[in-house]
């Protein structure tokens, strides 16, 4: 079932969410299949169960070619459940970032280049990645929203930050 997307202002975007105590109980199963089916229609790289109201650390994320981000590398499509974050180096790297909870606006976000990341999927398979750019991008900007962190929070140049549409109107097109 395709759900309501929270956007930035609503408090519960903001909270910290809760462990998985059971990745393979039936209300994650359904929990999941919801938000695949919400980022599908909004056509989303990524989406964290806080974005629909759901106080839980589960993330999903995958890109093949999404018209919203036109020159990212294909990312496979996963479903991490408590995830967990290890950068490799210090190295950032600066890169575009939109958002569901954030729509029409885009900007760029200082992330490492390079880390690992742990959790596990709905059988309850331990998922372990060493993983860079664009993908590593998508697994940070996931895990901040279960901290109640929003991509603004981490723009530093805000000359770099504005409308979709005016920022790349050879994209305008794109849906949300
Ligand atoms: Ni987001």
């Amino acid at each position: 079932m395709i759900r309501d997307v929270l956007r930035m202002g609503d408090p519960r975007l903001l909270e910290r969410s809760q462990e998985v105590s059971d990745p393979r109980s039936a209300r994650i199963a359904a929990l999941l299949a919801d938000m695949r089916d919400t980022m599908r229609a909004q056509n989303g790289a990524g989406l964290a169960a806080p974005q629909i109201g759901v106080g839980l650390r589960v993330v999903i994320f995958g890109v093949e070619s999404n018209p919203r981000y036109p020159d990212a590398e294909p990312v496979p499509y996963t479903e991490l459940i408590n995830p967990v974050l290890m950068p490799l180096s210090d190295e950032m790297e600066d890169g575009w970032e939109g958002c569901l909870s954030v729509p029409g606006l885009r900007g760029v976000v200082p992330r490492y280049r390079r880390l690992r990341y742990r959790g596990v999927d709905p059988a309850g398979n331990v998922i372990e990645r060493d993983v860079d750019g664009f993908h590593a991008r998508v697994v940070q900007h996931e895990s901040d929203h279960l901290d109640g962190i929003l991509y603004p929070m981490r723009v530093r140049d805000f000359t770099r930050f504005g409308f979709t549409d005016v920022l790349f109107p050879d994209i305008a097109d794109a849906p949300e």
